[in-house]
């Protein structure tokens, strides 16, 4: 078991300020939860603007960037790490395209926001992504090891 988990795929999921503030993370961890992905880290912080760069640092150069930068500190971020086969990759597709006006109905941007700018969630892009921003938001006694029975149904 202890090798199996070493071995399980992980990404961060954050849910923003705007999530948060309109209520909906019960919502959205529970698509994360019945799909079959485990919760092994989670905690409510706000962001400083610093920390918020550093998490965004890949897009410094973008227009939007600070403006980016003052939202997600604007407020509580519900940081969360998900494990599971697939969960970087399948985890992208709940979340649903970048731009909510091109997310398909069904995925959490689709269903349940507007515009790009107050997209209410985050996820790692890539597996490198997945590692730097896990490293950034938590410490390493905070990943939760455990066994979950509903594993073995899983998969
Ligand atoms: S890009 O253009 O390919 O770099 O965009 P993408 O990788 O999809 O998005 C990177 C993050 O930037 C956010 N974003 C924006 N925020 C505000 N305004 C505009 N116009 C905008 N465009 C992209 C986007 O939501 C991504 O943040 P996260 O937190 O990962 O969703």
């Amino acid at each position: 078991q202890e090798a199996h988990a070493a071995e399980m795929e992980r990404t961060f999921i954050a849910i923003k300020p705007d999530g948060v503030q309109r209520g909906l993370i019960s919502e959205i961890v529970s698509r994360f939860e019945r799909k079959g992905y485990k919760l092994v880290a989670i905690k409510l912080i706000v962001p400083s603007k610093e920390f918020a760069q550093k998490h965004y640092h890949d897009l410094k150069d973008r227009p939007f960037f600070n403006g980016l930068c003052d939202f997600l500190s604007s407020g509580p971020v519900l940081a969360m790490v998900w494990e599971g086969e697939g969960v970087i990759k399948y985890g992208r597709k709940l979340i649903g395209a970048t731009d909510p006006q091109k997310s398909e109905p069904g995925t959490i941007r689709g269903d349940l926001a507007v515009v790009v700018g107050r997209n209410i969630i985050h996820g790692s892009d890539g597996l490198e992504t997945a590692k730097d921003e896990i490293a950034l938001w938590f410490e390493p006694k905070e990943l939760v090891s455990y066994t979950s029975n509903v594993e073995k149904w899983v998969y």
